[in-house]
């Protein structure tokens, strides 16, 4: 471990990734009991003036339950009409509910949209007259441009070379799937019913047929995995040669509690201490800090060795790729756009506040079916809060922060003035972070790097942790 990383000063930090965190997806504001319909005006005044922007469809399915995912997933068995109707119900309410949306905020079917991304659950176990009715709505409803990239999520054994084609008969030029590991015995223990072979010919039938970005998922952490496990992904990844990956460290902490992302009603499996301990009991092993460090190492380093770019944080992108667009849409400093998310758990946010989407799917589709956008709750960002999140989301990016940038979106404030000035300082005392006050930047060493998620979650608010209650609607 590099010196930064080990110095009793940072161990803050260290523990702060003990309690496993996962922080940089949702930035929430500071002020609860904000009303959904305050955060539909706001959005809608951005919207109105906007670069283009994220737009993504969430379609919740999956035919099992992963044991590490506490995402909201609706589990679809089998490949019968019954389960047919099921998974078509989901692309209606889709659609219901991004009507919805176009009709209460106006400026949302005229913003450019710089990629829509139909993410998951497992999208790609959608019927084909599902994904063509899907991908046909959005396309003659939103603002699509020459520029605008479309991406279908899912898991490797149900994009079939059939579903391949018609997604790229469809214009869709991204794919992204969850691989997690190459390693049966790994992917065994996470309760994937996919083969490391079925990865690997998913990633070599969509090269053939010419997606311009085929990106996986890759975990670190996993039951029973190892470092020279990990090597054998990076290896793999390295021959695949793949547009982009995406690592992650297995978190288990409850986005409910961390409000770093969002969870579903029913706990992953791995959350459960009781099933964790059982596993323990019958001989299987969790890697420790430590090798989960080493994993991390292995596969940036690896990645990095061979030309790939990280940009923003865990998203590496094969060079002169990158950056992963929708996440530069939302956290790059000179962008920082509204993200517009459609279905069930989604988070969309806009410059002034944020809101998430229902859970629950009953409450989720009552709220659709009576015609209201099913937002469960909005927090707003105070001024010194919209100043922090623009630094966190900045810093996150990995890429350096330019205070030209700072002081034309917030007048009057600069990254070189307090109280900014007193935690860069104290950051780059600590070998986390540079302060060039001539060239007006701040950028994140490499150890700074490595713990940037705990950095913008503990050490750039000035103030406590984000609020748990939330408004209803
Ligand atoms: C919501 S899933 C959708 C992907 C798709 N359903 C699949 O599994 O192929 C997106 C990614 O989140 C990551 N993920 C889910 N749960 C996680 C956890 N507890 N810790 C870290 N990453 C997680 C996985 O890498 C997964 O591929
Ligand atoms: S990781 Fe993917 S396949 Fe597994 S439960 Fe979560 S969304 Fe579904």
């Amino acid at each position: 471990m590099q010196a930064a990383l080990a110095a009793p000063e940072n161990r803050h930090l260290l523990e702060y990734v003990v309690e496993d965190p996962f922080g940089a997806h949702v930035f929430p504001g500071d002020e609860a009991e904000y009303e959904p319909a305050a955060f539909l005006a706001d959005l809608d005044e951005q919207l109105a003036r906007t670069e283009p922007i994220h737009l993504w469809a969430y379609i919740p399915t999956c035919a099992y339950r992963c044991r590490f995912c506490q995402y909201p997933v609706v589990l679809v068995h089998g490949d019968t009409p019954e389960a047919e109707a099921r998974l078509t119900r989901w692309v209606d309410w889709n659609i219901r509910e991004a009507a919805l949306w176009l009709e209460q905020v106006p400026s949302l079917a005229s913003a450019p949209i710089g990629e829509l991304n139909v993410f998951g659950g497992t999208p790609s176990l959608l019927p084909a007259a599902a994904i063509r009715r899907l991908l046909g709505f959005y396309r003659e409803s939103f603002n699509f441009g020459p520029d605008t990239a479309i991406r279908f999520e899912g898991d490797p054994s149900t994009f079939t070379v059939e579903k391949l084609e018609l997604l790229a008969e469809l214009g869709c030029t991204k794919l992204s799937s969850g691989v997690q590991s190459f390693d049966d015995e790994v992917l065994r223990g996470c309760g994937r019913k996919h083969s490391a072979q079925m990865c690997v010919d998913f990633v070599e039938q969509a090269q053939r047929l010419g997606f311009d970005w085929i990106s996986i998922d890759l975990m670190y952490g996993l039951l029973d995995q190892s470092t020279d496990s990990v090597r054998r992904d990076l290896e793999t990844v390295l021959d695949l040669g793949v547009t982009a990956v995406v690592c992650t460290k297995l978190h288990l902490r409850s986005y409910t509690d961390t409000r770093t992302g969002v969870a579903g009603v029913k706990p992953a499996a791995w959350q459960l201490p009781d099933y964790r301990d059982r596993l323990v009991r019958d001989g299987h092993r969790w890697p420790s800090l430590g090798e989960q460090y080493q994993m991390r190492e292995i596969l940036t380093d690896g990645l990095r060795g061979h030309g790939y770019v990280e940009h923003p944080t865990m998203y590496f992108a094969r060079d002169g790729h990158g950056p992963e667009t929708w996440k530069s849409i939302m956290v790059d400093q000179h962008r920082q756009e509204a993200e517009v998310a459609i279905g069930l758990g989604g988070s969309s946010s806009c410059r002034r506040s944020e809101a998430i989407t229902h859970v629950d799917w009953r409450r989720y589709s009552e709220a659709v079916d009576a015609g209201r956008i099913p937002l469960a709750s909005a927090t707003r960002f105070s001024a010194r809060a919209r100043e922090a999140r623009a630094i966190k989301m900045a810093l996150s990016s990995l890429q350096p922060l330019r205070d030209e940038l700072h002081r034309a979106r917030f007048p009057g404030r600069s990254l070189l003035a307090e109280p900014w000035r007193d935690a860069f300082e104290s950051l780059a005392a600590r070998g986390l972070a540079t302060l060039d006050a001539g060239a007006g930047t701040v950028a994140l060493t490499p150890d700074g790097e490595v713990l940037v998620e705990a950095i913008i979650n503990t050490e750039l608010d000035g103030a406590p942790a984000p609020p748990v209650s939330r408004a209803r609607w």
